[in-house]
């Protein structure tokens, strides 16, 4: 089930980024997989306003997403499951969520920003109906976001904007 985050949520959510993010460790994508998770400074206000959504497991927190809106679209923020409960259509299901929060907020597109590489990544929001964003079509708070990325050094792996 998929359902807005409560406030008793968020502390799990730290964890489950971590755990989501150890298949990049795999690959020897290390920065990636120690990329600090959101703080629960960072991850309330996305609860107190509506945009962040947990998938709702028999009581586990499986998988979350967050949503904001970046240069008039919805925007992914983060997208996370666990592994152990990958490749079930959770994350599919969650992009999907955000994608109907967009619409009813009346914002004209959903963008990411992701891997290129990554199986579960670029290639998987392609098949979501997700197709890049060309650089020179990023507003100003995308080019900000790819910035941020870049300076955390993420960008030793493609990365690119996706729009859907
Ligand atoms: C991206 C993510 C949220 C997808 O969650 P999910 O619940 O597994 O998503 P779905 O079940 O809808 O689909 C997953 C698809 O990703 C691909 N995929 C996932 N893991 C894979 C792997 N180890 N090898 C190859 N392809 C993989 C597959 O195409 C899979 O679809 P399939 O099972 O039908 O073949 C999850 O993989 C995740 O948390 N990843 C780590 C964090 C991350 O990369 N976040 C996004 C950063 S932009």
């Amino acid at each position: 089930m998929i359902r807005l985050a409560r406030a008793s949520d968020l502390p799990l959510l730290g964890e489950l980024e971590r755990a989501a993010g150890e298949p990049f460790r795999d690959l020897g994508m290390v920065a990636v997989a120690d990329d600090e998770p959101f703080s629960m400074a960072q991850l309330r206000p996305y609860q107190a306003d509506g945009r962040c959504w947990v998938v709702d497991v028999s009581g586990v927190v499986a998988g979350y997403l967050l949503a904001d809106v970046v240069d008039g679209n919805g925007h992914v923020e983060q997208v996370s499951v666990l592994p152990a409960f990958a490749r079930r259509g959770l994350g599919r299901r969650l992009i999907e969520t955000a994608a109907s929060w967009a619409v009813s907020r009346g914002l004209p597109a959903l963008t990411l920003t992701t891997f290129r590489d990554m199986p579960w990544n670029a290639p998987y929001y392609a098949r979501l109906g997700f197709r890049e964003l060309a650089e020179s079509s990023w507003g100003p708070s995308l080019r900000a976001i790819r910035e941020h990325e870049a300076a955390l050094g993420l960008d030793r792996w493609p990365r690119l904007a996706m729009i859907r």
